[in-house]
């Protein structure tokens, strides 16, 4: 089974393609720049297509799934997932953006119709915290409130922060009575326990907001991330930023500028630094809490999204528009090199 790697020479994307050919996938590398994505495939010993995004549909022959690491994903998921389902083939991707999650969920019965899965936000974001809310609506099923915490201590890619960037331009979002509103990030706080005690927390627009509703059905979810009491106003005076985001050569000129500033995390800090999760489920009366300890947000991304596809390859039987949990369990986090949990209470 074919299984095709676009935006295969970015940070993250490298990074998978090189552990998915270790794994013996029958890997392509692609991308729309035809000396990276060559060099690359030529150092992994594999097959190379070059391609804009926008002309996939041309390109899928002989390709089972894609995975698309081309982000920011508002900008590719789209094009990439019309192309695979006018091909008939699996999309998925490393997104954390909720309005991706949202236009592919639209497109789940085509997903059906066309007998393929769309799943994506196969990396960190949102794999351990999308079996962490699976796993807590297996414990309270009768939950109406979902609240989730993340603890890492890591530095991100320029491809990341570009994408923040892009996010950020959009303005935030929360979940409440099922439905998406905007939500400044920072707009709540509170304080976690994420295993050593109490920690400042902000709320923050995370792709749980959109992904764990369709995973439990939970109507109101809220994501934070352990911060210190200052971010609260870095987070407000952001909110004056937000605007100039929204135009267009503000925010692009930002994003060329931090891609070429900043690199990914080093092997030492993927291979040393651990993240914490927390979460907790409440109907009012009953309150369940779960936590969760993983390896390094890209190192864990590397791993989930080249699970996902060793999963997809071994025949899972999975159609229509899916989230990591509903595609492999909760225990698919459990699965993963180095993660300890779900510790419960
Ligand atoms: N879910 C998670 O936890 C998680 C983890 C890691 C990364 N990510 C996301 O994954 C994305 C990539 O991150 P990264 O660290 O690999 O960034 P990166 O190093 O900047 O790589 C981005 C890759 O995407 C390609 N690309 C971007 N826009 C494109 C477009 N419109 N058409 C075709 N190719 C395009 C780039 O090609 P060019 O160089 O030619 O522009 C490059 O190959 C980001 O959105 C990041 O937020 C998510």
């Amino acid at each position: 089974m074919a299984v095709l790697i676009y935006g295969a020479y970015g940070y993250s994307g490298e990074l998978v393609a090189r552990e998915a050919a270790d794994r013996d996938l029958d890997v392509v590398l692609a991308g729309r720049n035809g000396t990276k994505t060559r060099g690359l495939a030529i150092q992994l010993g594999v097959d190379a297509r070059v391609f804009p995004v926008e002309e996939a549909e041309r390109h899928l022959d002989g390709v089972d799934v894609v995975l698309n690491c081309a982000g920011p994903f508002v900008e590719t998921a789209e094009a990439m997932a019309e192309a695979c389902l006018a091909t008939g083939t699996h999309y998925l991707d490393i997104t954390g953006e909720i309005a991706v999650f949202e236009s592919l969920v639209e497109r789940d019965r085509e997903a059906e119709d066309a007998d393929v899965c769309l799943l994506p936000g196969v990396g960190f974001d949102v794999v351990p915290t999308d079996c962490l809310a699976a796993h807590l609506h297996d414990r309270l099923p009768t939950g109406t409130h979902l609240r989730l915490g993340i603890d890492t201590p890591g530095s991100v890619s320029g491809g990341t922060l570009a994408t923040a960037l892009e996010q950020a331009g959009a303005g935030g979002m929360g979940r409440r009575d099922g439905r998406l509103r905007p939500e400044a990030p920072g707009a709540k706080t509170r304080t976690i326990d994420f295993g050593s005690g109490p920690e400042h927390a902000v709320s923050a627009p995370m792709g749980d907001v959109s992904t764990a509703y369709y995973t439990t059905g939970i109507e109101n979810v809220e994501v934070y991330l352990s911060a210190p009491e200052y971010t609260e106003h870095l987070l407000r005076a952001s909110g004056y930023v937000t605007p100039l985001l929204a135009v267009p050569g503000v925010k692009n000129g930002l994003q060329a500028l931090v891609r070429a500033l900043v690199s990914g995390p080093s092997a030492d800090a993927r291979e040393r630094e651990r993240v914490r999760l927390w979460g907790e489920a409440t109907d009012g009366e009953t309150t369940v809490t779960s936590r969760l300890e993983t390896p390094e947000t890209y190192a864990l991304t590397v791993d989930a999204a080249t699970t996902a596809l060793e999963r997809i390859e071994a025949g899972a039987d999975i159609t229509g528009y899916q989230t990591p949990a509903t595609a492999f369990g909760p225990e698919y986090v459990l699965e993963l090199d180095g993660v300890d949990g779900f510790l419960d209470e």
